[in-house]
């Protein structure tokens, strides 16, 4: 099989990795991809909205399967113009990919599918007034999101009213996510620990892979802004196998009997991110994509074969034995430009990329190649994972830790506590 990885980020340079280890792979390629994807495959270059050359790309490399990782060209509807050229996709179509795009959509179709999520109220821009006089009525602290895509920053956890007046008003009058924020939700404030849970789907029929959990803030013990993704581990302790099962009961099957009864089957990852209380398990979002940094932990720890997984599911043939998971646990600690996610320097040079230990795997992310050498050239630059055969936390966030200070370049910046809550559930 020929294969075309789309993005450029740790997660891409992690399927890239688990896509290369298939028996049935012929040819690999990514778009753009970055310096470690290009070890493993053939990197492209082409504008990731130019979906007319992507197709002929494509076409002319008798492509058999295109992954596509991040959201935003899943929400532009690549994934519909390559099916309607008979190509094959991993990924929901435009429509299902509403279910990250639209907090809205999500919420409306989680309450209609009866999956048990944070009570919400909806507003539009225009209904301002209407939106203060609700808050201040109502009980802090609330959650309040835009309701289109927002690069991870439409949502603002507010602990009085003065804050949710602020988030209000940057939504309506200022307007700082654009048509983003058209419409914004206002939601009850979950308490609780989050996981990260995704399910491969065909459309109708789906497997879960071990739950991870993702380090969203940018300081130790879950302080300071948050990021797209500080360091994540696998499988998460606190998602117990009872519990495993409630999260694809009543999470899963009816989100997925419930897009494809609306005529959008979701074909591809569909990432729940779930808080879990005492009480039980709440969806937080849906993702229509691998998680990042998740999927650095989560597909290194498949035994079978994650390309025909993926393939099986593009041709609405799951095979729900591609894959396996039968032991060991891994960290991934994100190495970041200092100042992320506000203002950073990058173009810093990279050294101790090299490693020879096959329990650590240096994912890139914000990486570029001059000249054979590698610089910093994002917020998050790379990924340093520890991948065991046991299933010994304590022990992968240590050798993470013992890797990561091999690595260094100017202004890099990581936690230092990834994974420190799982140990807590032992
Ligand atoms: P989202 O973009 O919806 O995933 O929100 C980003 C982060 O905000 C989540 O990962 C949570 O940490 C937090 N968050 C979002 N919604 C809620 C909620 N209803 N209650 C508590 N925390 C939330
Ligand atoms: N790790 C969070 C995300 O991928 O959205």
């Amino acid at each position: 099989m020929n294969v075309l990885v789309i993005g450029s980020g740790g997660r891409e340079h992690a399927l890239v990795l688990a896509i290369k280890k298939s028996k049935s792979l012929d040819k690999l390629f990514c778009l753009p991809g970055n310096p470690g994807t290009k070890l493993l495959a053939q990197n492209i270059e082409l504008p990731l909205t130019d979906f007319k050359s992507i197709s002929t790309f494509c076409k002319q490399n008798r492509i058999d399967l295109v992954v596509i990782g991040p959201e935003q060209p899943l929400v532009e509807g690549l994934s519909d113009w390559l099916r309607a050229n008979n190509i094959n996709v991993f990924g929901p179509s435009s429509e299902a990919a509403r279910i990250e795009s639209s907090k809205s959509f999500a919420k409306w179709l989680m309450n209609k599918a009866n999956v048990p999520t944070a009570k919400f109220w909806e507003f539009t821009a225009e209904e301002y007034g209407k939106a203060v006089s609700f808050i201040s009525e109502c009980d802090f602290p609330i959650v309040i999101k835009a309701d289109g895509l927002a690069a991870g920053k439409g949502v603002s956890i507010c602990k009085n009213f003065e804050q949710a007046l602020e988030a209000v008003n940057l939504l309506s009058i200022d307007k700082i996510f654009g048509t983003a924020g058209n419409k914004f939700v206002i939601e009850e404030f979950l308490e609780g620990e989050e996981a990260s849970v995704f399910a491969i789907t065909d459309g109708e029929s789906f497997i879960t892979l071990p739950a991870a959990q993702d380090h969203k803030r940018i300081g130790d013990n879950d302080t300071g802004k948050n990021t797209g993704g500080m360091g994540s581990y696998a499988p998460a302790p606190l998602v117990t196998s009872e519990l495993e099962l409630e999260i694809k009961e009543k999470i899963f099957e009816p989100i997925i009997n419930q897009l494809k009864f609306e005529g959008y089957p979701f074909v591809g990852c569909l990432y729940a991110g779930l808080m879990i209380a005492k009480l039980g398990v709440k969806v937080v979002e849906f993702n229509c994509r691998f998680g990042d940094p998740e999927t650095q932990v989560v597909l290194p720890l498949l035994e079978g074969d994650v390309l025909q997984l993926l393939y099986s599911a593009s041709i609405g043939k799951l095979d729900r034995d591609a894959v396996r998971y039968s032991g060991g646990c891994a960290v991934c600690v994100v190495a970041a430009s200092a100042g992320y996610p506000d203002n950073y320097e990058k173009g810093y040079e990279i050294s101790g990329l090299e490693t020879i230990d096959p329990e650590i795997i240096i994912y890139h992310a914000g990486t570029i190649e001059k000249n054979g050498k590698i610089f910093s050239n994002a917020g998050r630059v790379l990924g340093i994972t520890s991948v065991l055969k046991e299933n010994d936390l304590k022990k992968a966030q240590e050798k993470a830790y013992e890797a990561i200070k091999k690595i260094s370049f100017k202004n890099m910046y990581y936690r230092k506590d990834i994974a420190s809550k799982a140990l807590k559930h032992f």
